[in-house]
Order: C-alpha cells, then sequence, then structure tokens
C-alpha cells in the first residue's frame, strides 16, 4: 500500500499529504447546514480540476471562517500524474511589528497575515482548472449575497463579536445580534468575490480590492502594506512521496512499534492503549517548536522527524505503567490555537483534494475590513511561543493535515479541523480504519484523545469512565473537548464517505 504524503512543509509530523488546492475555500459554504448546499461547495472545490462531481464534504461548523476570504494555506494533489501541495498559507508583513511575540495577545490587528488564499486557487487553478476561473465562485457569491440559516456552531460563537467591527455583519433590524437558524448574508463579500471572479485574482493583489483592502486594514492599525499583498506568491512543491508500509509518520511510527494488529477490547487493553498514543502525542508537541517554514530555515528536524530511529528513540521513553512531567517531553509550552475548515473531495474520475483552510481563530483578527467585507486572519499567533524572531515572508508553522492515501486498489482522502487537535484525530482515524480495520465511520467516532500546551489531556465524554480512571490512575490530568474529522474513500468500485457528527457535518455527493 503506497501513500504519497506530503508534506506541507511544516505541516506537522503527522500525515503529511498531498493536497490539492481547491477552490473550495471561497466558499462560504461551509455553513449551510443543508446537504444540497455543500454539495455545492464540493462542486467548486472540485472543479479547479475535476469539473465532476466530488463524493463528500464536510465540516461545516467554521463556515464563518471561510467566508472571509482572506487567508489560507492550500494544499493540492491531483491524481493522474505528480501530486502537488500547494501552499497560500498566510505570510509575515514587512513591517511587521519587531516586539510583536513579547505580547502574545490574540485576535489583535497586529496578528493579521498577508492572506494567500486566492494566490492559492490560482495555484491550483492554473494546474488543474477546467472551468473558467468565473464559474468558480458563482455558488459562494450567491450564497453570500442570498443568505443563509446561521448553522448551530458559528451561532455558538456569534455572542463573542459584541464588542468588533465584525458585530456589524451579524445584526438584525433591530441592532440585536443574530442567532442560530437566523438568516446571515454577506453582501460585501458577495460584491469583492464577484470583482475577483470578473476581474481575475490580480485586482486582489494589486488592483483596486487590494487597495480598498490595506487601507482598511491600517486603518484598524495593522501592518500590512500595498507591497506585501502584490509580492505574495503561493508555494508549489512536490509532495513527499512515503510508503506507508513503513508509517513514515512520527505518531503512528511510535504506535506501531506497539505491533497492535487488533483494536483494543478489553478495559485493560484499553487504557495501554491510550496511554502510549497520549505519551506519543505528547513527544509531539514537544517536538512542535521545531517546524518552521522550510523557506526559511532548514527542513533538517521535520525530515528527521518522520525517521524510524528517531520514532524508536521516542518509544524508549515512554514507560508503560506511569507518565512524567511536561518536561520529560521537552519544552511543550505554546498557545493552544482553534479554528480551521477541512474538506475532501473524491471525483469521478479518482481525481482527489484535500483542502485544509483557516483564518486562525474564530472570526480571526476580529476585525472586519468595509471596504471588501473580508475579516481579517490573526494567524500570525501560530508564531506565539514557538519563536520569538520571524522574518518578513515566512509562513506560520502548522497542526493542518490534509492527506491523500493511494493504494493501487484504494484512494484515502483525509483530514480534520480544530488546529491542535487536528494530528491527534487524523492520526487516530488512520490507526483505526488502517489497522484496526474499522469502516472510516467507526474511525472517525472512536474516542479521540488531544493533549493540550499544559499536557494536560482532554478525553471525549464517550470514553469509557473505567479507561479514564485506569488513564488517571497513570498520572494523567485530564478534562473533556471535541474535534473534527472527515474522510472519503475510494476501495475497488465502493465509496465510502464520513464526516464527524462532533461538528455535525455531513458527507453529501451528487
Ligand atoms: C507565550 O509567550 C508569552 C510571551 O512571549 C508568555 O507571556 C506566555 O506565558 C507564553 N505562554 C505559554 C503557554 O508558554
Ligand atoms: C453588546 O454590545 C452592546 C453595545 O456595545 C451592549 O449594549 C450589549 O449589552 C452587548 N450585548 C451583550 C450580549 O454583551
Ligand atoms: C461589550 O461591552 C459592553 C459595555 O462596554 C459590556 O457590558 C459587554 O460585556 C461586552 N461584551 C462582550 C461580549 O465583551
Ligand atoms: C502592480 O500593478 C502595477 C500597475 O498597475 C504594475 O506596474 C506592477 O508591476 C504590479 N506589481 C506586481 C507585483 O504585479
Ligand atoms: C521564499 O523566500 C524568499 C526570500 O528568502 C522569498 O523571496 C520568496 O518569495 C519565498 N517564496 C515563497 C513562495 O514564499
Ligand atoms: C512513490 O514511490 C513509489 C514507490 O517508492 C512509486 O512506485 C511511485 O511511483 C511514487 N509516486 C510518485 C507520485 O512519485
Ligand atoms: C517554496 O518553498 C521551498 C521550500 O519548501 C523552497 O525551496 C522554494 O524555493 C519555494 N519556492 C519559491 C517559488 O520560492
Amino acid at each position: 500500500c503506497v501513500v504519497y504524503v506530503f508534506y506541507v512543509f511544516y505541516l506537522l509530523f503527522l500525515l503529511l499529504v498531498w493536497y490539492v488546492g481547491v477552490i473550495r475555500t471561497i466558499v462560504l459554504v461551509g455553513h449551510s447546514s443543508e446537504r444540497r448546499l455543500c454539495s455545492r461547495c464540493c462542486h467548486c472545490c472540485a472543479a479547479v480540476h475535476l469539473h465532476h462531481q466530488p463524493t463528500e464534504c464536510g465540516d461545516r461548523r467554521r463556515g464563518h471562517i471561510h467566508s472571509l476570504l482572506g487567508n489560507n494555506i492550500i494544499i493540492c494533489h491531483l491524481f493522474k500524474g505528480k501530486v502537488k501541495i500547494i501552499n497560500s498559507r498566510e505570510t509575515v508583513p514587512r513591517k511587521v511589528n519587531s516586539d510583536l511575540f513579547k505580547s502574545c495577545r490574540k485576535t489583535t490587528e497586529g496578528w493579521i497575515g498577508v492572506p494567500g488564499e486566492i494566490r492559492g486557487y490560482e495555484a491550483a487553478h492554473r494546474l488543474y482548472g477546467k472551468l473558467p476561473w468565473a464559474d468558480l465562485f458563482q455558488p459562494t457569491i450567491k450564497l453570500a449575497r442570498e443568505g443563509f440559516p446561521i448553522p448551530y456552531y458559528q451561532g455558538q460563537h456569534i455572542p463573542r463579536i459584541n464588542n468588533t467591527s465584525i458585530r456589524e455583519l451579524y445584526l438584525d433590524k433591530n441592532g440585536n445580534l443574530l442567532k442560530t437558524g437566523d438568516t446571515v448574508k454577506f453582501e460585501k463579500l458577495a460584491d469583492t468575490l464577484e470583482t475577483i471572479a470578473n476581474e481575475g485574482p490580480d485586482v486582489f493583489y494589486n488592483g483596486t480590492i487590494a487597495k480598498n483592502l490595506i487601507s482598511d486594514i491600517q486603518d484598524a492599525g495593522g501592518k500590512l502594506t500595498l507591497e506585501d499583498l502584490a509580492s505574495y506568491q503561493a508555494n508549489v512543491t512536490d509532495a513527499w512521496n512515503i510508503s506507508l508500509g513503513e508509517y513514515k509518520l512520527l505518531i503512528l511510527n511510535i504506535m506501531k512499534g506497539y505491533k497492535m494488529n487488533s483494536e483494543p477490547k478489553t478495559t485493560d487493553e484499553k487504557i495501554l492503549f491510550y496511554h502510549r498514543y497520549i505519551e506519543a502525542l505528547k513527544f509531539a508537541n514537544g517536538l512542535k517548536k521545531y517546524i518552521r517554514d522550510p523557506n526559511f530555515s532548514s527542513d533538517k528536524m521535520a525530515k528527521n522527524l518522520i525517521e524510524d530511529s528517531f520514532a524508536d528513540s521516542k518509544r524508549s521513553l515512554i514507560s508503560s505503567d506511569k507518565t512524567h512531567d511536561p518536561q520529560y517531553y521537552g519544552d511543550t509550552s505554546h498557545m493552544d490555537s482553534i479554528g480551521t475548515t477541512h474538506v475532501s473531495v473524491l471525483a469521478e474520475d479518482g481525481s482527489a483534494v484535500s483542502v485544509t483552510s483557516s483564518i486562525n481563530d474564530e472570526f480571526g483578527s476580529r476585525v472586519l475590513s468595509p471596504s471588501t467585507g473580508i475579516i481579517l486572519n490573526n494567524q500570525l499567533t501560530d508564531f506565539c511561543n514557538r519563536t520569538n524572531s520571524v522574518s518578513p515572508g515566512e509562513r506560520p508553522p502548522s497542526n493542518m493535515a490534509p492527506s491523500v492515501l493511494k493504494s493501487p486498489s484504494k484512494t484515502l482522502v483525509i483530514g480534520g479541523s480544530g488546529s491542535e487537535m487536528i494530528p491527534p484525530a487524523v492520526a487516530s482515524a488512520l490507526m483505526n480504519h488502517l489497522w484496526f480495520g474499522k469502516s472510516l465511520k467507526e474511525a472517525i467516532i472512536t474516542p479521540v484523545v488531544f493533549v493540550d500546551c499544559q499536557s494536560e489531556i482532554k478525553l471525549e465524554s464517550k470514553l469509557e469512565k473505567d479507561v479514564v480512571d485506569g488513564l488517571e490512575a497513570k498520572g494523567h490530568k485530564i478534562a473533556k473537548f471535541y474535534n473534527t474529522v472527515n474522510a472519503v474513500e475510494k476501495a475497488g468500485s465502493c465509496i465510502s464517505a464520513w464526516s464527524d457528527e462532533r461538528k455535525k457535518g455531513k458527507a453529501a455527493g451528487y
């Protein structure tokens, strides 16, 4: 079984994989709680190069994040032919404040990175596009203009924007904040998308939209300049091609040494399995700080992370009876962040796209560009506690793990959302699906563990109490959380897709 893993550079040790750019993002779709709308989203994405019906699409929870079109990482992969990663993550602006990292406060304008998403779609479209550029935007423009009912998860976050400039996007006629189920429209954003659709991507980077956007950002106290936008480039690279038989992925590499061929069944087996997995995640957290943009620093450490010998050395430090102090795993202190959306798409012709995108926290920097309707990202906070100095043009590290796994008979497109929660959740889904033979659905709904920046363990409430007690007995500090994975697979002529119920995701096809 060969897997092509591409690693989007600093994209965590995990599962890197290929990933293709796709247009999904622009796509407000995320928001809709309806299958049909979701399909459209997929169509949009897939259309970059596919022009066919995709079979899956998921995770609408963070739709709001996307709508905002400003930012992102796109990774791309394509099928027949070479696998490509399109990285259009935000970069550090030239005039970045050198003291920025002394105060890692979040959601202030100082953290806005140079948005790359549109350049990423442009690259994807240039490489694989079959539909006219303008067509890709139409479903999203329609959604933005006509509005859609606010989905549950987005609704939960609206009260937090009460005192920000974004508030005006979510007001009803009486000046009250909208709630779950109310219709929200993004008319300004629809205009902006229409301009980009009709005039092409340069209008966003070096035209009227660029001028308006920069002027709005500067008014809000941000540091971006026209030069930053005009010089933005998406980085298109080849994927790392890795054989899954060797599981060259740190967390899985550590776990495979325990030679588990079947799912842990008894309480003791489960406790031991989760304990080891948690220990592997703690080491992974401790290593995050070594992951930097390879265009600015060496990728030697990233390459080392996927070596068997490296995983062996970490595994030998795991005790089966107890956990250790956080220092044991390396300095794990970093800021946990949340946010991201993932879409997995598989098309009729075998093309596959796995895309993760983000403006970082919910509603990003919480700065609205009034003239364009774009909500700005706060992606630079991803550098916080990982480094004290950055270079202009550098991209922050990320937890994103969009992946495509391919064997002669199967294609699996998988990825997750939830920032720090992505690597543990995707690794868990892969172990359960590939090693333990569970269906995608079962693999994804299996309880996941997550280790936060304080080395505290977050467990899902459905995990049996005896297992939780057993983990506590080994010294783990425990709390609760949720995450999301979605995946689509083609095995022979059978296609299956599953989108995490934790965020009310649904698979869709058309
Ligand atoms: C992150 O860094 C800031 C200053 O750079 C520091 O105040 C904060 O305590 C650090 N947070 C963690 C979780 O280490
Ligand atoms: C929202 O902000 C407005 C004014 O800024 C204030 O009057 C109102 O009480 C706030 N609502 C909530 C729920 O905080
Ligand atoms: C917004 O500001 C008002 C008054 O300044 C305050 O009462 C309210 O708690 C704030 N709301 C939020 C969500 O911060
Ligand atoms: C931006 O546009 C101007 C003219 O409108 C052109 O002279 C300049 O070369 C463009 N810059 C970039 C980086 O494309
Ligand atoms: C890579 O870094 C160089 C400067 O070191 C910069 O000029 C170039 O734009 C970067 N490439 C990308 C794709 O960001
Ligand atoms: C990846 O490597 C495998 C075996 O090493 C090879 O058969 C395959 O053609 C390679 N795929 C790509 C896309 O380079
Ligand atoms: C893209 O990033 C790679 C490092 O991953 C670097 O070697 C390459 O020069 C970059 N491409 C461009 C166009 O800057």
